[in-house]
């Protein structure tokens, strides 16, 4: 029977090539994930993570093998492995962000210890996508995700691919299932087997939906089988408000004996991208609205566990209102996806690069990585469409009919789509993505038409950046996303960016980063996160924020006037001090087609007289007729507080789970002070390691570092002074 391990546990590391037979105590003890090097979360330069280094596990097999095969899977290092085992290359992997395994059976010593040496290079190897020329961001280093180790009996299933065939309509009422399996057979003779398979709803896993018990002839080597599936009753419908998922449960049975069991979860939904017309998600049309995604964080490059992954999702679809992410530009976590496919949250994933297209070889690894792509992620609801183009590169009709080619054949249950900065480019994909950077939207030349970046470089905002600028920012991204839903002809647009990003310094501020996010890299809101966050509906969340640090002299010319506010409520109610301005409607005049345009108050520019007293600001929003929510800002503009928040405050106490814990100097009523920037000493107590720089000074007033779990359960507690504040934070490891 299969069997699997996570193998995160007991690494011995070191920043450098050391031979294999280098003495232990040359290295130090990790555990995965992983980054070769912690950085500060700006003022670095990529040659510090730019290295060869060594990581080391000695190992004895956890259970007798009886006769199974033993495998290695590694879920993604940065950039090349090279992978020995007991003193033997095992393989080389050229590439990061896509998993590898190797069949270590011939290498393994069953009985005694086993040494497991991998030598990462961690540097831009020009041979590998996505370089090979200039990259604006930074790729890091280190296993920076899971590694198992797995037992398979000598026949066992390596792959399936779940579809959902027909119409949602059909799916509702008499669901069908095609379930293709591929077998290894390493017996060197056919043998016949039999596939059970077992389909259940996750939320009622006591139920079986659909079964099928099937007798499979398997010959020798690698082979391939489909089942069929039905049911009687109607299968509940993947959908953004109601993202319902199904498991697959397959076993491989000989006689009576199960060989292999496998479980895969998917969602019955259909998709229809129409030329001149738009997506649509199970028979309803849906304007896509979204932001690109990078995988890395403040600090730790990439090595970002799963709940970092996870709560990276739940950001984009709850506190931005997104309906879709660009997972810009490479195959992300698993664990991003999964927490993707929970919420409802659609996924245009795609390959490495950017702008460049290397020789022959290079070529072959970015095929290689349209297929490890699809086939690790064609079960996942969530995403809907594959980006099988370098992101941005000039046309080759060659390759990229390649590349087209090998995605359908992998999956035809999905359109393809290609990123590209030219309209005119030949249109070899299903769906024409474009990085439309024109300040507007183009009139599409292909169709269909889905916008894939805007505003980015075009408008770096910064959150220590006046609010003038900052204003700006969020109207750009209002203007865009406004225009493109007035255009039939345009599918949707995904912005550029959600989180500012580390990149190199041919791009960005030149402090490496590039300032590009409606979020910080901390996932700290800047003001354009609100006009995502204020599209949802109302019946879902509430939102109201004023686009305005609120002081007399922020601006060019003094004032506040006029006053941008963000919200989804149907009117707002503006009090001045004990002054009341009046009562607002959202500006539909200049946002005509956003379902909740922001609010443009005026007439406050009379009350602005040097001298005379300021009061704070408060905004009352309505719904339905009733006061629903209340919006205010401190006249002060001096701290008031420090603010110290975990995000969970409860971890696994594993030594790999991990929380952000948000700094940040706010004002009596809990809003940020973007000037407040004055350095903050943490201090850690109890069994968890503080990832971050100490002292920090948080740009923008706002910050955050990470606490990672040990592997004691008890309280961990976070502190933070800043001359005379003080905060904490209490995690508790379980
Ligand atoms: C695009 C590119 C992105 C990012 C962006 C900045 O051209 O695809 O990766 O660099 O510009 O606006």
């Amino acid at each position: 029977m299969r069997q699997e391990w996570l193998f995160n546990y007991d690494w011995l590391y070191t920043p450098q090539q050391v031979p294999l037979d280098a003495p232990d105590s040359a290295f130090s003890s990790v555990i995965l994930p992983h980054t070769n090097i912690e950085l500060p979360y700006h003022n670095f330069d990529n040659s510090e993570y730019q290295f060869i280094s060594t990581y080391r596990k000695r190992f004895t097999l956890p259970k007798p093998l009886e006769g199974r095969r033993v495998q290695l899977q590694f879920d993604g290092a940065m950039l090349v492995s090279n992978v020995y085992l007991n003193g033997r290359q095992i393989g080389v992997n050229a590439g990061g962000y896509t998993p590898f395994t190797f069949d270590i059976t011939d290498y393994v010593y069953p009985e005694s210890e086993n040494i497991l040496q991998i030598h990462l290079d961690s540097t831009e190897r020009q041979d590998v996508p996505p370089f090979g020329f200039v990259v604006d961001y930074l790729t890091f280093g280190g296993i920076y995700r899971d590694v198992f180790l797995r037992y398979v009996e000598p026949v066992y299933v390596s792959m399936t691919h779940v579809q959902t065939p027909g119409s949602a309509e059909h799916m509702q009422t008499a669901p069908t299932l095609r379930v293709d399996l591929w077998l290894e057979n390493f017996t060197n003779k056919p043998v016949t087997y039999a596939a059970r398979v077992i389909v259940r709803p996750v939320q009622f896993p006591q139920t079986d939906f659909m079964t099928l018990t099937a007798p499979l002839t398997i010959p020798a080597g690698r082979s391939q089988h489909t089942l069929e599936l039905s049911a009687t009753e109607g299968a509940r419908l993947w959908s953004l408000d109601s993202p319902a998922l199904y498991t697959a449960e397959i076993t491989l049975l000989h006689d009576e004996t199960a060989l292999d069991l496998l479980t895969t979860r998917f969602g019955f939904r259909e998709i229809a991208f129409k030329a001149n017309d738009g997506f649509y998600l199970n028979g309803q049309r849906l304007k896509l609205m979204g932001l690109n995604r990078h995988q890395t964080f403040a600090y730790m490059g990439a090595a970002a566990p799963k709940r970092l992954q996870r709560r990276d999702a739940d950001i984009v679809k709850f506190e931005l209102g997104c309906n879709i992410v660009r997972t810009s530009h490479y195959p992300q976590s698993p664990y991003f996806l999964e927490r993707c496919d929970e919420i409802g949250l659609l996924v245009l994933e795609e390959i490495p690069g950017w702008q460049h297209i290397g020789d022959d070889d290079w070529k072959a690894i970015s095929l290689r990585d349209v297929r490890a792509m699809i086939e690790r992620d064609r079960n996942h609801p969530s995403i809907i469409l594959w980006g099988v183009r370098i992101n941005e590169s000039w046309d080759d009709d060659v390759f990229y009919t390649r590349t087209n080619a090998l995605a359908h054949e992998l999956d035809a249950t999905r359109p393809t789509t290609g990123i590209r900065f030219f309209p005119s480019s030949n249109m070899l994909e299903d769906v024409f993505g474009y990085n439309d950077f024109s300040n507007t939207v183009i009139e599409p030349e292909h169709q269909p038409h889905l916008v894939t970046e805007f505003n980015g470089h075009m408008f770096p905002t910064k959150t220590f950046d006046g609010e003038e600028r900052k204003i700006e920012h969020a109207r750009r991204h209002a203007f865009i996303q406004d225009r493109q839903m007035g255009m039939r002809n345009v599918l949707g647009a995904i912005g550029w960016c959600a989180f500012d990003y580390n990149t190199h310094r041919e791009f960005g501020s030149g402090d490496r980063i590039c300032y590009h996010g409606v979020m910080d890299m901390f996932r700290l809101p800047k003001w354009a996160a609100y006009v995502y966050a204020s599209q949802q509906s109302p019946r879902q969340r509430i939102v109201l924020e004023a686009a305005t640090h609120w002081t007399m002299g922020d601006r060019s010319g003094g004032g506040n006037d006029p006053l941008m506010v963000l919200g989804n409520v149907d009117e707002i109610e503006v009090f001045y001090g004990p002054e009341k301005l009046g009562r607002f409607l959202p500006d539909r005049e200049t946002y005509p087609n956003l379902p909740h345009p922001p609010f443009n108050v005026v007439g406050m520019s009379m009350t602005m007289i040097w001298g005379q007293s300021f009061g704070d600001l408060r905004i009352v929003g309505y719904f339905n007729g009733e006061a629903v929510i209340e919006k205010r800002l401190s006249k002060d503009g001096v701290p008031a507080r420090l603010e110290l928040v975990a995000d969970f405050d409860e971890l696994q106490a594993d030594g790999m789970d991990m929380t952000a814990v948000t700094v940040r100097f706010v004002d009596s009523f809990g809003n940020t002070l973007p000037y407040a920037m004055s350095p903050v000493t943490f201090a850690l107590q109890g069994d968890a390691r503080f990832i971050g720089e100490n002292p920090l000074t948080p740009p923008g007033g706002q910050a955050a570092v990470y606490v990672r779990a040990g592997v004691t359960a008890g309280v961990v507690t976070l502190t933070a002074h800043a001359g005379r504040l003080t905060a904490q934070a209490t995690i508790t490891l379980v």
